[in-house]
């Protein structure tokens, strides 16, 4: 009796760690394949004007390590709080600080004028840089770095922007590497990025 019951009870558990071992399996291939494709396919050419009037392109970004974040100055926490910690891993960087770039580029140009993004950014590190454009210029750096904004309107007339939140983190060769951990203690993050100086 106590084999009858029990019996039903393995295969049922055998059935289950196959659908384990299948799934990491499926994974990993996937993973695998993911690392393959991703590096080449995200990046490429741009041209957009920073907070003072610079023009920043693809080029600006080679010989440091670069910092990308998309977002927009209306944004109502995930930015900020981004923001904040961007400049808190510069500000633990200390003097090379100086050899990376930090980049945060629209996705609301409408908005997010020159102007507007140098009042905007005056709360936060100043070696982060504000880039904005024409929305052709945005759409294509945008669809580069497979960036996904959606303008969704409020009540009162006005919108807001869901949008990718990923910080990019890319080679002194201007090539993809990894997204960046932004969540972790200033000095950890600090000492991940001075690994691609
Ligand atoms: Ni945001």
């Amino acid at each position: 009796m106590k084999d009858q019951t029990a019996r039903p009870l393995v295969v049922i558990g055998a059935f289950a760690a196959s659908l384990v071992v299948g799934a990491v399996l499926m994974l990993w291939v996937m993973g695998g394949l993911r690392h393959v494709t991703a590096p080449a396919a995200i990046g490429g050419p741009f041209q957009l004007t920073d907070q003072t009037g610079q023009t920043i392109t693809e080029k600006s970004m080679l010989g440091r390590p670069t910092l990308v974040f998309f977002g927009f100055t209306h944004c109502p926490d995930v930015c900020p709080t981004t923001l904040f910690q961007m400049s808190e891993v510069l500000k633990a960087m200390g003097k090379d600080a100086d050899r990376v770039n930090a980049y945060y580029i629209s996705v609301d140009p409408e908005r997010d004028t020159q102007a507007v993004m140098k009042e905007y950014l005056s709360s936060f590190d100043p070696r982060l840089k504000g880039l904005t454009g024409s929305p052709q210029q945005v759409a294509k750096v945008m669809s580069e770095y497979r960036v996904y904004s959606k303008k969704v309107p409020l009540k009162d007339g006005d919108y807001t922007m869901d949008h990718t939140a990923l910080i990019y983190l890319m080679d002194r060769d201007g090539k993809f590497v990894a997204p960046f951990n932004i969540n972790q203690k200033p000095e950890q993050a600090a000492a991940d990025l001075k690994r691609y100086l």
